[in-house]
């Protein structure tokens, strides 16, 4: 790989970056609210708790809430893409983690028109981002229940912490859906914190001639009366903000591998042709990166390749990554490798996000080394070469500190880099033993750094924690060994 061709996603992060200056104060505002959150709700009586209304992530301290696990969303979806009008139907099963007398879910904007919990109407209000409900009867630790939601309005995407918008964002012909960090709330109650995994059923009816596409497998597709229901299923555990539903006019390719992947591609007629050549290789990226990952964790696969040009970034959307226009081969590879590195081995923190981005980043590296491009070692020399007073170096990647720093060039870059430093400690041998071991034994799960750094320091038998000190969590430009 060329360096020019890395360069978009690289130009991405630097706007990214750029914006992330003006909104440092009410991330800070933010983390003193939730500091407040769990004292205020957490009352206790005989009868049971308050959920908590925050997973308890610093970064994002509403995200999330606690007392419970979603098992499952059904979610049932129609979106007028004229109006801009979305219709919404939510039926959780979820599993309560303590006696709960009323618990949080996460939604911004819409109008909720009635709960149900176990089937019965249920007391709500609206709390800025929280949905509190009451059910009729405290919920008991350790029992499934089923809440549905009925809400409905004009979704409006939220600005993250660095001036980017995510969530439901409308475009020319539909709307690009990416949840990372916290937009799933602003188009299905959920509990949306990425340590809480679930299987999803999205159905989704839009007027004839668009597509409506979410992650999984196409169960059904229904037209009617000018109206198109799209039914997907995913039936591995997926975080929310991996979730979509995005709409528009795509055209659509579907295969299946040689490993019995099932693909499924739509793509913008707008960026058809610059498409067409790098989706292409999707079916050898993928084998690449099983080779080295370990098997694809996922049963679909595919892609949605957007024309939204003002979004500035791509998702890795579960076995679906989402990009607002069409990738580079780069791009590619960087949102496939998120499969195995965010999606399938997941965060419990957003401080750990060098899991997923420095990851993904080196993936990017490996593939221009062994497809005859720059070596690695020559990527991470470059980057090395930079200035103390670089961006790069700005805060540690380890715990970027805040949600406004997280998308920035420090857990990209330095966090690959951290991989390479790992790669000369240990060998390459054990290198990718750990990267293999890391996506297997975690697969469908969650890990944290300390998990990694553990893992490393047992496949390669050395002590790695000055390593990881040094490039995780110590401030300035690092010594390289
Ligand atoms: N995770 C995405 C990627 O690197 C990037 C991303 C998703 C992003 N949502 C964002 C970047 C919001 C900035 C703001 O593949
Ligand atoms: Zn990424």
């Amino acid at each position: 790989m060329t360096p020019s061709r890395r360069q978009p996603a690289r130009s991405r992060i630097t706007v990214l970056r750029h914006k992330a200056v003006l909104a440092t104060v009410p991330v800070a505002v933010a983390a003193l609210i939730g500091a407040a959150g769990p004292t205020a709700t957490g009352a206790t009586g005989t009868e049971g708790a308050a959920g908590a209304a925050g997973a308890g992530d610093p970064y994002f301290p509403l995200s999330g809430n606690g007392g419970y696990h979603v098992r499952h969303y059904d979610l049932t979806l129609g979106y007028d893409t004229s109006s801009r009008h979305l219709d919404g139907r939510a039926a959780l099963t979820a599993r309560a983690t303590q006696n709960l007398s009323r618990f949080d879910l996460d939604l911004t904007g819409l109008k909720v028109t009635g709960v149900t919990v176990d089937r019965a109407p249920a007391a709500f209000r609206r709390k800025g981002q929280e949905l509190v409900v009451t059910p009729r009867h405290t919920l008991r630790a350790g029992r499934d229940f089923s809440v549905t939601v009925t809400y409905s309005g004009t979704p409006k995407p939220v600005t993250d912490p660095d001036g980017s918008a995510d969530g439901w964002i409308p475009t020319d012909d539909g709307a690009f859906v990416a949840g990372e960090p916290q937009g799933a709330m602003t188009w299905f109650p959920a509990n949306a914190h990425p340590k809480d995994k679930s299987s999803y059923d999205i159905t989704i009816t839009v007027p004839q001639g668009r597509t409506a596409v979410a992650g999984g497998v196409l169960l059904g597709q229904h037209t009617a009366h000018g109206h198109t229901a799209f039914h997907w299923r995913e039936t591995q555990p997926m975080a929310a903000y991996l979730a979509t539903a995005t709409v528009g006019k795509f055209q659509i390719e579907q295969y299946t591998t040689r490993d019995g992947i099932r693909v499924y591609n739509a793509v913008d007629p707008r960026e058809a042709p610059a498409a067409a050549p790098v989706l292409k290789e999707l079916p050898s990226v993928l084998e690449w990166e099983s080779r080295l990952f370990g098997p694809y964790p996922f049963r679909s696969a595919g892609s949605i390749v957007d024309h939204a040009p003002d979004i500035g970034y791509a998702l890795e959307t579960q076995t679906r990554p989402l990009y607002d226009s069409a990738p580079d081969i780069s791009t590619l590879v960087h949102e496939n490798a998120h499969q195995w590195f965010g999606d399938s081995v997941t965060l419990t923190a957003w401080k750990d996000i060098w899991l997923n981005e420095g990851f993904a980043t080196y993936a990017e590296w490996l593939y221009a080394e062994q497809h005859g491009g720059d070596s690695a070692q020559k990527t991470f020399a470059a980057l090395y070469a930079r200035p103390a007073s670089d961006p790069l170096w700005a805060y540690p990647p380890g715990d970027p500190g805040s949600g406004g720093n997280i998308f920035g060039p420090p857990v990209y870059a330095r966090g690959a880099m951290t991989l390479h430093e790992l790669r000369k400690a240990v060998g390459d041998r054990d290198f990718f033993r750990v990267l293999r071991a890391w996506a297997t034994g975690n697969r469908g799960g969650h890990g944290t750094t300390a998990q990694f750094e553990r893992l490393a320091e047992r496949i390669s038998g050395k002590r790695l924690d000055g390593l990881f000190r040094t490039w995780l969590f110590t401030k300035g430009k690092p010594n390289s060994a």
